[in-house]
């Protein structure tokens, strides 16, 4: 590989990365990977100076906003943190700080230290002493406005006292506690993989309602924007911000000096296990605001902050075998079989060994005792073998160049590091993927089809597409005849079933599996095209390299070349036009931008006219079309209510002459459930 190769590789797995984590809640690496990775590719842009500019992922800190919420833009950028692993990064750390500040190399440094909270990062803006606004970080300079959803927080304070200036935005970490993440997976069908997924899925809940049943917590931990200063320094601001009432954590100390830091750091880690929260290391800043302010940003982090994190948890075992997954779309992966053991208080029996390159790389083989980390919740993750405790010579591991399940050739393209099956629609392992995604929860979300079920019924022969899922009622009591069914469950699927034969655009365009197509795309593309007619329409014609159609396509914000070809590669296969003939005689797919289907405004056309008391117009807009109501402007035939606020004009007296139905503003707020 050339170097640039090797760097277009990189960058590709942080953003995939970035993707995982910001966007979809669901960390696809170890933080301690992503870091090896992001110093990677640091490394081959010190030598290269001049491809700085592609290497967008690296610069990009958070995910652009989820549509759905509205947008809330940071007056002050929301940065992220640089990390350190060992003492020397500490020391490496404070020595630039005081090269920066102009300081004697033996200049002792006063830093807070604050456990890192295993969160989301919040702004929180108070107006004339009253909460106005919480926001995500979203790509840390637009986040969400998740204001609703942050008023059902009981630690959140709604009032600031007379002490605190005119305007004064406050951060910290929205965070779930271990029991409340622990009671609330008992209880809910969704599981989520560790407290901070749930913590993020629960804040980022378009109905203030689902966040409201969520039991979150908040730490306050930093000054963003303020109209006139606040403190000198950042441990009298967090005793500030203690005498505001915000929750802030009690283990913060004032310190001195590395040595204090490095005991400062073993001393947490000692609590870390008892503590009803996860934390994953401690943040280091310098006490003084003035000194902050002088030392100022580098690129995505702060020069006077660092976050010291703690090693990840260990064990060596013995790799049993390495099994080859074929994914949905066809994507070979490895997966290494375990003989058990107990990695920091978790028995795992599996491990990712990511793809072909790295088991050649790590030159892993089966029958070799290994060295696996487990970091936080992410798939535990092999680090090496121990080539000198390897028994007889154990031949080297040679990935398979054909699809274990289908016989396929699987081949790697140029720049790939992947092998795919290209068996298409005649490997059983890629149709029953497909399927697997097309009920899954953010996709159809049909209860009852899980992967267990999708895999049963494929394999009876019952659902071989994604149509004869909405075939499955005319078989309703074969289903209940097989084993471990009855009349009750069989009918209970059925009915989920029913429910979901009306779906929202977005959600149907990510049910579909095109690659590189996920939930955020998804949404993209439904919101840019409307309705599926019309969208239908677009891919059709964008097939063609050159037209209008494709060059639309490309142009949207956040889909880009790549994303395009996948999508009208999609469209070129006439099984996949096949597949969504079908779909259409079965579904109703409804113009909405991913929203709940059983909303009593889903599919309503909704004109606003005259000035409302509690909402402004483009957050009535915004919650109407997240519930999958159209917007429009002008009253007519095909508007379905017409809210009329205070000084409405013409448009009222139109939707009277036509006879509309005319809701108030508190008629509206009942039926969007505000
Ligand atoms: S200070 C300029 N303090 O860590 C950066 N961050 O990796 C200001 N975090 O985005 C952040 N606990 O979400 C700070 N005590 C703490 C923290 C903390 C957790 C998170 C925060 C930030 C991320 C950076």
């Amino acid at each position: 590989m050339t170097s640039r190769q090797e760097l277009d590789d990189i960058l590709r797995q942080i953003e995939a990365a970035n993707i995982a984590y910001h966007q979809h809640d669901a960390p696809l690496i170890s933080d301690a990977d992503y870091d090896s990775l992001r110093r990677q590719a640091e490394d081959l842009l010190a030598a290269h100076p001049q491809w700085r500019a592609d290497a967008a992922p690296l610069a990009q800190i958070g995910a652009t906003a989820a549509a759905g919420f509205a947008q809330a833009s940071h007056r002050i950028p929301m940065l992220s943190l640089d990390n350190a692993f060992e003492p020397a990064d500490f020391d490496d750390f404070c020595a630039s700080i005081r090269r920066f500040l102009g300081l004697a190399d033996q200049a002792i440094l006063s830093f807070v230290a604050e456990p890192k909270i295993d969160g989301l990062s919040i702004s929180l803006t108070y107006e004339n002493r009253q909460f106005i606004r919480a926001a995500t970080r979203g790509d840390g300079m637009v986040g969400e406005d998740v204001t609703r959803n942050m008023l059902t927080l009981a630690d959140l304070p709604r009032v600031l006292p007379d002490d605190a200036p005119e305007m004064i935005e406050i951060r910290g970490e929205v965070y779930m506690t271990k029991a409340d993440f622990l009671a609330l997976n008992d209880n809910a069908a969704r599981v989520f993989a560790n407290p901070r997924n749930a913590a993020a899925g629960s804040l980022r809940q378009l109905d203030a309602n689902i966040t409201a049943k969520r039991k979150l917590s908040l730490f306050a931990y930093a000054l963003g924007d303020s109209s006139r200063p606040v403190a000198a320094n950042h441990w009298d601001y967090l005793n500030l911000l203690k005498s505001w009432k915000f929750p802030v954590n009690p283990l913060s100390r004032l310190i001195e000096g590395s040595d204090q830091a490095a005991s400062f750091q073993a001393d947490i880690a000692l609590r870390r296990a008892g503590l009803d929260y996860d934390i994953d290391g401690v943040v280091y800043k310098i006490n003084d605001l003035s000194w902050q302010a002088r030392l100022g940003f580098k690129g995505r982090s702060p020069r006077w902050a660092i976050a010291w994190k703690f090693p990840a948890e260990r064990a060596v075992t013995r790799l049993l075998d390495i099994e080859i997954q074929v994914g949905r779309t066809g994507a070979l992966t490895p997966r290494a079989r375990l003989a058990p053991v107990n990695v920091g208080g978790v028995l795992v029996q599996h491990a990712t060994l990511h793809n072909e390159d790295e088991i050649a790389r790590k030159d892993i083989r089966i029958g070799d005792m290994v060295e696996l980390q487990r970091a936080g919740d992410v798939i535990p993750q092999i680090i090496r073998s121990l080539a000198d405790q390897r028994a007889a010579e154990l031949p080297v591991f040679s990935f398979p160049d054909h699809c274990p399940v289908c016989g396929s050739q699987a081949p790697r393209d140029p720049g790939e590091v992947v092998r795919r099956c290209t068996g298409g629609l005649i490997c059983d392992a890629q149709l029953v993927e497909r399927l697997i995604h097309f009920c899954s929860r953010g996709a159809f979300d049909i209860e009852g089809m899980g992967e267990k079920s999708v895999r049963e019924f494929y394999d009876a022969h019952l659902v071989r597409s994604p149509a004869d899922i909405f075939r499955l009622r005319d078989h309703e009591e074969a289903i209940a005849g097989r084993e471990g069914w009855g009349a009750l469950s069989a009918r209970k699927l059925i009915a989920a079933i029913e429910a979901r034969r009306s779906i929202g655009l977005a959600r149907f365009i990510f049910a579909l599996g095109i690659r590189r197509v996920g939930e955020a795309n998804g949404k993209l593309l439904a919101r840019h095209y409307g309705s599926y007619a019309q969208w239908r329409m677009s891919m059709q014609q964008a097939r063609e390299i050159g037209s209008d159609a494709r060059l639309e396509l490309g142009s949207i914000s956040g889909i880009g070349p790549a994303i395009a070809e996948d999508v009208t590669n999609f469209f070129a296969e006439p099984h996949n036009l096949h597949t969504l003939d079908e779909l259409e005689s079965v579904l109703t797919i409804e113009p909405d931008s991913g929203a709940r289907v059983n909303s009593p405004l889903s599919g309503k056309t909704i004109v606003f006219t005259g000035g409302m008391e509690t909402l402004s117009r483009p957050e009535a807009k915004a919650r109407a079309e997240a519930l999958g109501a159209k917007v429009t402007e002008s009253v007519s035939k095909k508007t379905d209510y017409v809210v009329v606020g205070s000084d409405a004009g013409s448009k009222a007296v139109k939707a009277a002459e036509l006879g509309l139905t005319i809701l108030s503003e508190a008629e509206f707020r009942t039926l969007a459930g505000l």
